[in-house]
């Protein structure tokens, strides 16, 4: 199922994470990958995911083993990676695994906030619509705050309970009058 090209050397991964948290995994899936995915997945009980006081909702459905991405999350070349951005040693045993959808629509996002738990997280854009539409990630450091610029299938490995992170609202264009953006999240706890 995995496509990516060139995967990134496991010292590679870990100096990016050492260094800025986060190491973009360009093209992890195809894009008839991630749509494939996108579309199998969207029948999945779905509930509305609340943001605190914010009032921001979004759909999220939870997977689980068995389900095809969550056995992508599992798979020895994804734990490897996990590991190898966390420095950590071959064999080195995954704890817990949690894998989740959100599909956000017009004028949904994700608002900024580090996660509560886990070592590192995984994100697989299974449908990014054009920069006109919005959704784009950003993450900010003690460098200031950076676009993630995430094509449909690409992936990004990053700590999550370190970085602030958020996404911007989509927006409606005359091409696009109804954008949806896909992302797949694996957490993983070593
Ligand atoms: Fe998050």
């Amino acid at each position: 199922m995995t496509s990516l090209q060139a995967w990134p050397r496991a010292d590679d991964l870990r100096r990016e994470i050492r260094d800025h948290g986060r190491a973009l995994l360009p093209g992890l899936l195809s894009r008839d990958e991630a749509a494939r995915v996108a579309s199998a997945t969207s029948s999945l009980p779905t509930r509305r995911a609340y943001r605190g006081n914010t009032g921001v909702t979004f759909d999220s459905q939870a997977l689980g083993p068995g389900s095809e991405l969550y056995d992508l999350f599992q798979s020895a070349p994804m734990v490897c990676t996990a590991r190898a951005g966390l420095g950590l040693p071959e064999g080195a045993p995954v704890q817990r695994l949690i894998g989740w959808i959100h599909r956000y629509k017009v004028g949904e996002y994700i608002p900024p906030h580090r996660d509560v738990s886990g070592d590192i997280q995984l994100v697989v854009s299974l449908h990014q619509p054009p920069p006109e539409n919005g959704g784009t990630l950003f993450v900010a450091d003690v460098g200031g705050l950076h676009p993630v610029p995430l094509s449909t299938g690409d992936a990004l490995l990053f700590v999550a309970r370190e970085l602030t992170h958020y996404s911007v609202a989509l927006v409606p264009t005359i091409d696009n009058p109804r954008p949806v953006k896909v992302v797949a999240v694996g957490r993983y706890h070593f």
